[in-house]
């Protein structure tokens, strides 16, 4: 089944591998590498590494996104993006080869036009339309009924098959309700005007009728050693549900809302959700109850506010008893899975009222830069063949470790991920021992 990457801001990847950098310096680069990148691309090569056949969208622009576009070709990544005016931004890594210190310099991106996101709206229905398979969203999502009233009548007026289903309501009242819609294709951002999806009810008001929505649920009371990678799934009732992953920074201009909005259309399709982004729209994001949120360290105590240390607690016990708790947090804002990645700490992952915690340890770490989004891809392309839970988050771990083995960030060496799988780590949570 497939899994489709959205990336707002996309970028051409300049990595730069010096020796001794210090600011203000001037640095001969001992080798350089330059790539398409953004978050959801890097996920979407993750999910072509692993041996799936991603779907890339997004905005690109200007002769970087001319380059974006050119290197998704030739890695063999489909892509359907909307061409925009402004440039495609790049950002910078330096490496340095001597301390295996990372600098990171982000350009915020152009900003995109209100025709160029109506295209987006227009463009990323007829994603969800092809990847389902059906004309219209089964769910009952209002929201998704309305973007189907606009973008249908806006797409194809003589195609009859268009017609949205679910809501009754055909296009009438499409341009009254295209005013009163939030985000890209109406006024202002209007919270009130989203359908509510906090947690597990509103979630499975989204579903489509007459399918489980119960999640993956996992196996929490196993122990590690009966747990591997692989296994059929017990519980796999995501099987063949095609996986949206939403990831990165929006491009100027963008309303916070973005992602939540885009959210609620890929659920009222049926499809699983993944949201790896920060600040207010991993804020409004979280709230509109995506399938699985990867929030980092930073990203995670941005959004929930961080605990406190308690006196004599060592650096490992305290960050693993803060992520628990935080995790816990955010899943009550709506999530069903949250992943809180630590770096080399590992990560912890709360389901449905259990944590689980997850690592492995590696030698000879390169750039761990783009760990967040292998292990994105990692999950995303696992639960897009309906393993469960557990096994989706111990291939994004192995996947995280596997990325930041290689030089460039957000790659991984296949060969890399099957070794590491037989040694990660998941397992209920319990404190470590001081
Ligand atoms: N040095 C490391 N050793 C072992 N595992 C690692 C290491 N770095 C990353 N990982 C794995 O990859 C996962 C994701 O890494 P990290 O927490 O750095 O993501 P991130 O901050 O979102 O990265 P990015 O946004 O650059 O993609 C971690 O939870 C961990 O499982
Ligand atoms: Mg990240």
């Amino acid at each position: 089944m497939s899994v489709i990457t959205v990336t707002p801001n996309a970028a051409l990847d300049v990595t730069y591998f010096v020796r001794g950098f210090r600011a203000g310096g001037v640095y001969r680069a001992l080798s350089v590498a330059k790539k398409a990148g953004g978050k959801g691309l890097n996920v979407a090569r993750a999910v072509r590494t692993l041996g799936g056949d991603p779907l890339a969208t997004g905005f690109a622009g200007g002769l970087t996104g001319e380059r974006i576009l050119e290197d998704l070709s030739r890695e063999g990544i489909r892509a359907r993006f909307v061409r925009t005016a402004g440039e495609s931004r790049c950002t910078i890594t330096v490496v340095d080869e001597e301390t295996g210190l990372v600098t990171e310099i982000r350009e915020a991106g152009e900003a995109v036009s209100e025709e160029e996101l109506a295209e987006f709206s227009r463009l990323f229905w007829e994603i969800c339309r092809s990847a389902s398979g059906s004309e219209a969203p089964l769910g009952r999502s209002t929201f998704a009924c309305s973007w189907a009233d606009i973008c249908c009548s806006e797409v194809s007026e003589s195609d009859t098959r268009s017609q949205p289903r679910s809501c009754g309501t055909g296009r009438c009242g499409a341009e009254e309700r295209l005013r009163r819609l939030p985000g890209p294709m109406g006024e202002s951002p209007d919270p009130a005007a989203l359908p509510r999806c906090d947690g597990l009810e509103s979630a499975q008001w989204c579903e489509p009728p007459g399918r489980d929505s119960s999640c993956a649920t996992g196996r929490p009371d196993q122990d590690r050693t009966e747990i591997r990678f692989g296994e059929p799934s017990q519980v796999d009732a995501q099987a063949g549900r095609p996986v949206v992953v939403f990831s990165g920074s929006l491009r100027p201009g963008m309303a916070p809302d973005f992602y939540a909005k885009l959210i609620e259309l890929a659920k009222g399709w049926g499809f699983l959700t993944i949201l790896d982004t920060s600040g207010d729209a991993l804020k409004s994001g979280v709230a509109a109850g995506p399938f699985l949120v990867k929030p980092n360290l930073t990203e995670a105590r941005e959004l929930v506010g961080m605990e406190r240390g308690t006196p004599g607690e060592g650096e490992e016990t305290f960050l693993a008893r803060a992520a628990a708790a935080m995790a816990s947090r955010i899943a009550s804002h709506g999530p069903k899975v949250v992943v809180l990645s630590m770096g080399k700490h590992g990560a912890v992952m709360h389901h449905q009222g259990r944590t689980w915690s997850g690592r492995v340890r590696i030698d000879d770490v390169r750039n761990p830069v783009g760990s967040g989004d292998s292990m994105v891809g990692g999950m995303a392309w696992a639960l897009a063949r309906g393993q469960d839970i557990i096994e989706a988050f111990k291939l994004g771990v192995a996947c995280g470790a596997a990325n930041a083995l290689t030089a460039t960030a957000g790659e991984f060496r296949m060969e890399d991920v099957r070794a590491l799988l037989d040694r990660v780590e998941v397992r209920p949570y319990e404190p470590c021992k001081p």
